[in-house]
């Protein structure tokens, strides 16, 4: 089968500028894909936060980007994904981008990410270079295969098959009607089974109406969106798809997240040695003003706050676990400063045994999941998750709800039985994390050698994009098909 082309537009790419795991997947896959020989480039914005690593180049024409009244005229800048032969162009559009947010609040939030969907596709025709693939990202690129079906039918770009990826059906990029004409699609296209809901145009909904494919980031999850309580209000519309939609879990960058290689790490470890965890352990706890106390489990916390991680339960059990058994409490968090409360709350009154900290920390998230001894998620909702992946590689075994990606990645410590590489509780209460987090304390008191072949276990998973990208492949030849009417010679 000859290789093919593919396009990844993505509003976030790891290394250059992140939000959360989509970041990491859109700049982990392609080198996977790359590996396996096929042509495969990213499209990204050039946010204000972007960080301009490896030799940039601009390219010599200007972009020409057909939306609103007049064509405006973006900047293309060229790189590579660090380590990997994977072009990367930005898209330099400085009324739109050059903010500090990569997600904006303010109004025109809806019309930067039509102007960059837009903007791919003017990319593709300028390079000379026509995709088999555009692999689309969550809503931001939720238009983009509408104008393939529509207002770009009948070019050579519209043979393109497309590839849309849910990574979180919470955010659905809902706009004013205007939206459409701003996009310059046809107003017939602002209908139920197309752009509309409930008066607006749903940038998510039209994404997954006209891809060629849908794929979602676990088979869990993928089961969870075509119902009711998982469907986000859009579950009619993926059981109306659902032969069309296919659950990949990610994969994680191992050679980044190695805890024997990582440079953020103050010592470096292995499954059959893991002296140095026990170092990174009393760094951290020194690092973050906790007791330096080897014998007390640490528990990590890595995440962003929104309210589908379930951080609030966590909130609300910190007191009981804190009253009730020896534990410490290491959180690293962004998002929403409203959740930042309670936790503020418990770090104050419990100095040394719980340290808070907010903002984006790149090389203290790997510290903590190094140092910690068990990883908390008590997710409500989970479309995948990284970090519990990242968590078993780095030899802590992970505290997750049954939800998601969660179901597919982490198996339940079984006392007695030599199996499972984390501990994992069906309801998103207080009370069944406080259990939960409870017997891993005891596993941890009385079981330490059943808990350090529990840590092995996790060690010794594979996570790696190999599987999964092989699987992205398969469905990228299968929607080439579905687009072409022939399989790919
Ligand atoms: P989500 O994308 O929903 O936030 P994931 O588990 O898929 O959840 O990915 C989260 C990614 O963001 C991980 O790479 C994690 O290390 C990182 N991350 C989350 N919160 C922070 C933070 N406060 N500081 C640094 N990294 C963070
Ligand atoms: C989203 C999801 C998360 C997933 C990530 C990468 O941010 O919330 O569960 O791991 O995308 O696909």
């Amino acid at each position: 089968m000859r290789p093919l082309k593919v396009l990844l537009v993505s509003p976030e790419v790891e290394p250059f500028v992140k939000v959360g795991g989509l970041a990491d997947m859109v700049g982990a896959l392609p080198k996977e894909l790359a590996a396996l020989g096929h042509d495969v480039r990213v499209v990204t914005p050039l946010h204000g936060a972007t960080r301009r690593l490896g030799e940039w180049q601009a390219l010599p024409d200007p972009l020409g980007v057909e939306v609103g009244e007049t064509t405006h005229w973006a900047r293309t800048w060229e790189t590579t994904l660090p380590g990997a032969p994977v072009p990367v162009y930005f898209i330099e559009y400085n009324d739109y981008f050059a903010r500090p947010e990569v997600y904006s609040e303010k109004p025109d939030n809806a019309r930067r990410f039509v102007f960059f969907a837009r903007a791919a596709l003017a990319l593709c025709p300028q390079l000379g270079w026509q995709p088999d693939v555009i692999h689309c990202h969550d809503w931001t690129t939720g238009l983009l295969p509408v104008w393939l079906n529509t207002t770009l039918r009948g070019t050579p770009l519209s043979r393109a098959a497309t590839v849309f990826t849910i990574h979180n059906l919470e955010h659905q990029g809902y706009a004013d009607k205007s939206l459409v004409a701003f996009a310059r699609l046809p107003g017939s296209e602002f209908r139920t089974d197309s752009m509309e809901s409930h008066g607006s145009v749903n940038q998510m909904k039209a994404g997954l109406y006209h891809a060629t494919k849908l794929t979602t980031v676990s088979p869990t999850y993928a089961k969870e969106i075509c119902t009711p309580a998982g469907g986000c209000g859009l579950d009619p519309v993926l059981r109306f798809r659902a032969a069309d939609l296919l659950g990949i879990l990610n994969g994680i960058d191992t050679v980044s997240w190695n805890p024997a290689t990582d440079p953020a790490l103050p010592a470096h470890y292995t499954a059959n040695d893991l002296a140095g965890k026990a170092v990174c352990k009393a760094r951290l706890q020194e690092e973050l003003g906790l007791e330096v106390a080897p014998d007390v489990p640490l528990f990590g916390v890595v995440s962003r706050l929104a309210p589908h991680k379930g951080l609030d339960l966590l909130a609300d059990a910190l007191p009981f676990v804190l009253g009730r058994m020896e534990a410490q409490f290491a959180l690293l968090g962004s998002g929403e400063r409203r959740l930042e409360g309670g936790f503020r709350a418990a770090a104050q009154r419990h100095p040394g045994r719980v340290a808070a900290h907010f903002g984006y920390g790149g090389d203290l998230a790997r510290r903590i999941q190094a140092g910690s001894d068990f990883f908390v998620m008590p997710s409500r909702a989970e479309p995948c998750g990284l970090t519990q992946m990242y968590a078993m590689r780095y030899g802590t075994p992970p505290i997750v709800r049954a939800t998601g990606g969660l179901v597919d990645s982490v198996w339940n410590f079984e006392p007695g039985a030599g199996r499972g590489t984390g501990f994992v509780f069906q309801e998103p209460t207080a009370k069944a994390l406080f259990a939960t987090i409870r017997s891993a304390g005891a596993a941890y008191r009385a079981r330490p050698a059943e808990l350090l072949a529990l840590r092995r276990r996790a060690m010794a998973q594979d996570f790696s994009w190999r599987d999964s990208a092989a699987k992205y492949v398969d469905v990228y030849r299968w929607a080439v098909a579905a687009r072409t009417g022939a399989p790919l010679a």
